[in-house]
């Protein structure tokens, strides 16, 4: 007896250490004065809140800017030289990128603002304000409505409020909800769309490491690139235009020499995507047991195959690189997760706090409370097959790549059949398609994708019953008995959609009833028969079920804030501007294994090696190392600092941000996490939870010593303290 209780004191111990543990959480920047700016003093952090945000002066916010719509970026001059990652920046480079002029391999640097490029639909959006409006949204709502009826109301009062707000004002505003719908706030932002690419590394650097280290610490890839946010002659945003002029920012950050030690305190300042923190045990069960395993085969399978002919063959490897980079990013990430989950134990931890909730509503007469636990099990009991068999169609029917392709003619067979004398709209389908078909062609390799195909197949067909099936398994069945080669090959045999002429003869020549050609393809039919499994069954139930789980949810978060008062709770990520905030930490990854927390320039020469795409070192890198040449960007130890982990909460979408020191000067660029603590997404681990940056100063030095653009830093701020 005496063991069990000792037992159970220290686990809530070990709780509630972790729910005050400073390294996790992301907060709302207009609340750091009253959340977090004691603690955040407390660890050594030298300014305060009203620096950080404010809207009566210019403060840190001012500085700081989604990019695109996925990134984080940070402004580092007067003249709004804009600072994100390389792979934030990749599709724009890419764009540019020719056979003569590969900045993608060899990397590309302004040599003066004339030669800066323009990149047309690329925006960066500055929040100017935020503001709390959960009264006016939530007006109307009643306790006892439907989910349905609930979302009619809510989404109603946003339009009304956004409207209001936009018409007497320059800006754009868009409504979020916070902490599950109990909380709604405005964001009030500023949309500039004249941002002109102004240099990247060669992506032996930016990319160093590649898909190998991806996700992982020690890291040593240099993954910035630079851009400038132009304005209009009167400082407003305005479309590309050769008058426009570089913006004059109300901040920007000045960029420490000084490097970070152990446990120093830093923040990050950005727009973490999502993340999900309240799920009860049974979501983190269905998504780290079941959902993500799936995939992790799926995908798997896929890769295997892609490098099986990409080391064959170099043109493959290129027309893969994109696809397999996309689909290894989150097969890695989803690894990392549940093992992470796994590792620290997650589902039993959830599940004892679930007790301690459930014990707490009965005892404190709530009854409304009590049902929580009961349900979710219910919901996510009946959730699991429905999703499982969505994710299947996702990652194993869609992701052969000529049924996915085949997929887009929809449009113009519905057309055709419904309306076929609708011409004008038929032939800008038509251009339409033709585009895509040139993209779709220019990477794909037809034996990748049949034996893709077969391979899907088969793991589709192996792991889900009959009813979440889509028909054309019957064929496999009763026809090819199973033989899912043969069927395979019957289908890219009769199929359009591996043809490129063939199709491309069809779209120009095309009449309205050619349509039934399309109808009766093979590819199109499978694609097909997906699409009305999910409109008939899948779709409609995940969504009835999901309604109830949000609306569950929504109550389960309020009440847990109820039996917690004094606790801080942070609102998960929903792309609005957050602050995190931790130490420069290393970690322990495994049994008997420290990583340090930073990486330098000599680990780059131990990765080194020719024969490895990932790991080519340029001969300028080479000398620059053989000579020690790093200038005032060496670390006191004598050094070049790479990149450094500390534990700040960050997910995706947080790749650019600010890594700020105590005095909120810039000491790095966050562009990923390590592997072990990837499961921060649904629970933070302290331990292994890091984050990883860039180190400023390998970004100071790769500009000035490695590119000889040293022009650059004459406009930004370089401190350091004497
Ligand atoms: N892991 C980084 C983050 O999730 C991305 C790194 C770039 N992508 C890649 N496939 N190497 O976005
Ligand atoms: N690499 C991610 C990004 O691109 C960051 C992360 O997930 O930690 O946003």
């Amino acid at each position: 007896m005496k063991t069990r209780l000792t037992l159970l004191i220290v686990t809530i111990v070990i709780i509630s250490r972790i729910s005050l543990f400073a390294g996790e959480g992301m907060w709302i920047p207009m609340l750091l004065q009253q959340m977090n700016e004691k603690e955040m003093q407390e660890m050594g952090m030298k300014i305060t809140a009203e620096d950080i945000y404010s809207i009566n002066k210019s403060s840190l916010k001012d500085a700081i800017l989604l990019f695109g719509r996925g990134c984080t970026s940070e402004i580092i001059s007067k003249d709004g030289l804009l600072l994100t990652n390389h792979h934030c920046g990749f599709g724009n480079i890419q764009k540019h990128s020719t056979l003569e002029h590969d900045y993608l391999t060899d990397g590309f640097w302004a040599m003066n603002r004339n030669e800066e490029l323009p990149n047309p639909g690329l925006t960066a959006t500055l929040l100017v304000e935020m503001r709390e409006v959960t009264d006016s949204i939530l007006f109307g709502v009643e306790k006892d409505m439907s989910m349905v009826q609930r979302k009619g109301i809510i989404k109603a009062n946003i339009k009304r409020v956004t409207s209001n707000f936009e018409k007497g004002s320059k800006y754009k505003a868009t409504i979020k909800p916070f902490f599950k719908g109990n909380q709604y706030y405005m964001m009030i932002t500023e949309v500039f769309k004249d941002i002109r690419l102004v240099g990247a590394p060669p992506s032996n650097i930016g990319k160093f490491g590649g898909d190998t280290d991806n996700w992982m610490w020690p890291r040593h890839t240099g993954d910035f690139s630079l851009f400038r946010i132009y304005v209009d002659k009167d400082g407003n945003p305005a479309e590309y235009s050769e008058d426009n002029v570089p913006y004059q920012p109300k901040y920007y950050f000045p960029i420490s020499l000084e490097g970070v030690e152990e446990n120093d305190f830093t923040f990050v300042f950005g727009y973490p995507a999502r993340t999900n923190e309240y799920l009860p045990s049974y979501a983190i069960e269905m998504i780290t047991e079941v959902g993500n395993p799936n995939k992790i085969e799926l995908r798997e399978t896929r890769l295997d195959i892609f490098k099986k002919y990409s080391n064959r063959d170099p043109e493959v490897r290129i027309k893969y690189a994109t696809k397999d980079a996309r689909a290894a990013n989150y097969w890695k990430k989803m690894i990392g997760e549940s093992g992470g989950i796994k590792r620290m134990d997650g589902i039993a931890r959830k599940k004892e706090y679930e007790d301690k909730f459930t014990k707490w509503a009965v005892d404190s007469g709530n009854d409304n409370y009590v049902n929580i636990m009961p349900e979710f099990s219910r919901l996510y009991e009946e959730l699991t097959p429905i999703k499982v068999a969505a994710e299947y169609m996702k990652e194993g029917g869609m992701s052969i790549e000529i049924v996915k392709f085949a997929s887009k003619y929809y449009k113009l067979v519905q057309l055709s059949k419904n309306d076929p004398k609708n011409t004008e709209a038929i032939n800008k389908e038509i251009d339409k398609l033709k585009a895509q078909n040139k993209i779709f062609f220019k990477d794909f390799y037809e034996p990748i994708d049949e034996e893709v195909m077969t391979a899907l197949l088969k793991l589709y067909d192996e792991n889900l019953t009959s009813e979440y099936k889509p028909d054309f398994f019957n064929i496999i069945h009763d026809k090819y008995k199973n033989d899912y080669k043969a069927y395979t090959d019957y289908v890219f045999a009769k199929s359009i959609f591996d043809k490129k002429e063939k199709l491309n003869s069809i779209l120009d020549n095309y009449k309205a009833k050619n349509y039934k050609k399309i109808e009766k393809d093979p590819a199109f039919i499978m694609a097909m028969e997906m699409g009305i499994l999910y409109r008939d069954k899948l779709g409609g139930q995940m969504a009835q079920l999901n309604n109830s789980i949000d609306s569950l949810q929504r109550i389960y978060m309020k009440a847990q804030m109820e039996m917690s008062p004094n606790d801080r709770f942070y609102p998960d990520a929903n792309f609005t501007l957050r602050v995190a905030y931790g130490n420069v930490a290393g970690y322990s990854p495994k049994d008997a294994v420290y990583y340090k927390h930073f990486t330098t320039l000599e680990g780059i020469m131990e990765k080194e090696d020719p024969d490895i795409y990932d790991y080519v070192v340029t001969d300028k890198l080479r000398e620059l190392y053989d000579t020690k040449d790093y200038g005032r960007y060496a670390d006191k130890d004598g050094t070049l600092h790479v990149g450094f982990a500390a534990s700040n909460h960050t997910t995706g979408g947080n790749s650019g941000s600010p890594v700020l020191n105590a005095n909120g000067e810039l000491v790095g660029v966050n562009f990923d996490r390590c592997w072990e603590g990837t499961m921060s997404d649904l629970m933070y681990d302290p331990e292994v939870c890091r984050n990883i940056s860039i180190d400023i100063r390998y970004f100071l030095f790769i500009v000035d010593k490695y590119a000889g653009v040293g022009y650059l830093l004459d406009e930004m701020e370089l401190v350091k303290s004497e």
